[in-house]
């Protein structure tokens, strides 16, 4: 038997192997998210490249497999990581590849549930799950992870968030794995929480008093309006990116462009319209009221 033969029978094994004894121990709670198949190492150097990893990023992989992505990050780029991986052997492939390759010191391989995993000092997140499991995983990456934070998915989208950038690449190494070469990566950039009721205080020289914003965000929708004791009008353009906030306003027939950053309970930046250049602030009051 060649090696490539070898090392293909010991993954179809591990793949046939993996979900059935996975399975049996944690049958009830439907987390099994995805087989073994390791990401080949050129969709690892697309997914690193895309996540744009720097020395003080602590990269998490939710299903760590061999340890491959958490080990390259270190490796390459002097990261910090995280694996988190349900089957035991596996976490300990990844710790004995992290010593071999002189990174046990900056990363950590945990042997539990992904979906129960404490992700809040992840700076990035890496995922190659089957799409239910992405899907399900949005609530939890947008709730807890920082705004700011990144996530490259391998194969599957975690909809309804819709990516702030996607890539497709032939590999043909996939077609052992996935029957087709065919490879896509989804980028996102979580975004700040603005929903809810802010206190928007303009520029004097454009309004007199402050004017109420009520924004409603969704993984895939974010709407809203400001008003004051007169009128209700709809923010336009809104937009947030990891911390960046901006929208336009028509507000008593002039266009206001407004950009600003969101820093938890505040957002502040800077106003434009004919003949203005001034700075905004807005201070969250709470949920909007249904
Ligand atoms: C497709 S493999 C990806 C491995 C690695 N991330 C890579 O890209 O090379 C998915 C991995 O997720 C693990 N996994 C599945 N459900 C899990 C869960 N609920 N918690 C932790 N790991 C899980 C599997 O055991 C498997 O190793």
């Amino acid at each position: 038997m060649n090696s490539l033969f070898r090392c293909v029978a010991a993954v179809l094994a591990l793949y046939a192997a993996a979900p059935a004894l996975a399975q049996d121990l944690d049958d009830a709670k439907d987390n099994i998210a995805g087989p073994y198949v390791p990401t080949p190492g050129v969709i690892v150097d697309e997914m690193l490249k895309l996540a744009g990893i720097r020395g003080e990023d602590v990269v998490y992989d939710l299903g760590s497999g061999d340890g491959r992505l958490v080990i390259e990050a270190a490796k390459r780029f002097g990261a910090r990581g995280v694996g988190v991986e349900l089957q035991t052997e596996l976490v300990e492939l990844a710790r004995t590849g992290a010593k071999r390759e002189g990174v046990a010191d900056r990363v950590k391989f945990v042997q539990g549930d992904l979906f129960e995993a404490d992700i809040k000092d992840a700076s990035v997140v890496m995922l190659y799950l089957l799409p239910r499991f992405t899907t399900r995983l949005v609530p939890k990456l947008r709730a807890e992870l920082r705004p700011g934070a990144r996530i490259v998915s391998h194969d599957y989208p975690l909809a309804p968030w819709p990516p702030d950038k996607e890539l497709s690449m032939d590999v043909p190494e996939k077609e052992m794995i996935s029957g087709t070469a065919w490879t896509r990566l989804f980028y996102y950039v979580v975004p700040a929480r603005v929903q809810g009721v802010w206190e928007l205080s303009l520029p004097k020289t454009l309004a007199g008093g402050p004017l109420t914003l009520d924004i409603a965000q969704e993984p895939d929708s974010l709407s809203g309006t400001a008003k004051d004791a007169k009128e209700v009008l709809p923010l336009r353009d809104l937009a947030v990116r990891g911390v960046s906030v901006r929208f336009g306003l028509l507000y008593r027939g002039r266009l206001i462009a407004l950009e600003g950053k969101v820093d938890g309970q505040t957002m502040a930046g800077e106003a434009r319209g004919r003949d203005v250049h001034e700075p905004w602030t807005a201070r969250y009051r709470g949920p909007i009221a249904r």
